[in-house]
């Protein structure tokens, strides 16, 4: 099958395309023929060798950890799904890559696919969507009422987590440029700030849970705007606990658990209307296509999942 692999860390040139041998699913695997995946951050930190202490990776590597595809073949012990299913899957970060026109993934790492997206809208949610998930559900408990900082509302997290946030009936404040403001708006925040323009420390009245998705100052600055016994959530940099607790405040850094259960759970509000996909740039599945697509991505300035189509 064709992916695109990296056979050592580096940049972007290491990228290339490769025909390599078909993923064999074992007993609780289903094989997926991956219509589109997307390109997230961590796809080009890996890359460059920047979690390689973190992460036991064989190289040659298929990077890529979104999919949504129709199910080919399932495993002898897979009791959720059937050959022909469409799913969503955020796959195990240690087995193989989504840039491929097959997976093979653990079916408790998979969900059906919402009925109302595309296979390209399904491939942009199942890590931000698990991430955000997990920081403000899992980790900060977000409540009704509560007032929710969120950084880089206008990013692939941030402008899940607005929904996420909204969906669970709190006001949302969210930080981006001017050219974030029509999709933090879209997503349904209640305020926007231009952190070009203004200091959100002064703008922002106390809120009870910070989303950290830039780290270094922004996170260091977010505790004057935390109320006492609030929460900072970060998926950046681990906060300082002797800043956390002269704030009083309980922080953490989340590295997202793929979970099936949870991401039919997100499937659930997305059919329900609750929350949508913001689909940036489409590239196609070469060499060039996810080149460009990393460049985009390592521009930190995307709008919209950049989603790699791997089958029409
Ligand atoms: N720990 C985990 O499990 C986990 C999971 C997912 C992501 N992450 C990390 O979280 C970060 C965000 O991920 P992502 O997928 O959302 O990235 P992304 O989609 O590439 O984020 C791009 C967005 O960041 C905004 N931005 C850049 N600098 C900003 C600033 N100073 N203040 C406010 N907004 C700013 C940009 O808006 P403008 O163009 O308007 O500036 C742009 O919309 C990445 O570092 C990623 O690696 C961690």
């Amino acid at each position: 099958m064709k992916a695109i692999i990296i056979n050592e860390y580096g940049g972007r040139d290491q990228l290339v395309e490769k025909n390599v041998n078909t993923p064999k699913p074992g007993p609780k695997d289903v094989l997926i023929e991956v219509y589109s995946t997307s390109v997230n951050p961590v796809d080009w930190k890996i890359r460059e060798g920047y979690l390689k202490d973190n992460l036991q990776l064989k190289f040659p590597v298929v990077l890529g950890w979104d999919a949504a595809g129709v199910v080919k073949e399932t495993g002898s012990a897979v009791t959720k799904f059937k050959p022909g299913d469409e799913v969503f899957t955020r796959p195990a970060t240690e087995r193989d890559g989504t840039y491929a026109e097959l997976l093979a993934a653990d079916e408790e790492l998979v969900a059906l696919k919402p009925k109302n997206l595309t296979f390209k809208e399904a491939a942009s949610i199942p890590l931000v969507g698990l991430t955000a998930w997990q920081c403000l559900v899992d980790f900060a408990q977000i409540k009704e009422g509560q007032r929710v900082l969120i950084h880089a509302g206008g990013g692939g997290v941030g402008s899940f987590a607005i929904q996420l946030a909204k969906a669970k009936g709190a006001y949302v404040i969210s930080t981006g440029s001017e050219d974030s403001e029509s999709i933090i708006r879209e997503s349904g925040a209640d305020e926007f700030i231009n952190y070009k323009s203004q200091d959100f420390t002064k703008a922002v009245q106390p809120v009870d849970i910070v989303f950290d998705t830039i780290g270094g100052d922004v996170q260091k600055n977010s505790y004057k705007v935390i109320k006492p016994g609030g929460v900072l959530v970060s998926i950046v940099s681990p906060p300082v606990q002797k800043d956390a607790t002269n704030h009083s405040v309980k922080a953490g850094f989340v590295f997202l658990d793929p979970d099936g259960k949870e991401l039919a759970e997100i499937g659930k509000l997305i059919e329900e209307g609750k929350i949508q996909p913001f689909v940036g740039e489409i590239f196609p599945l070469t060499q060039e296509g996810v080149r460009a697509a990393h460049e985009l991505s390592e521009s930190h300035h995307a709008k919209g999942k950049i989603i790699i189509s791997v089958k029409e």
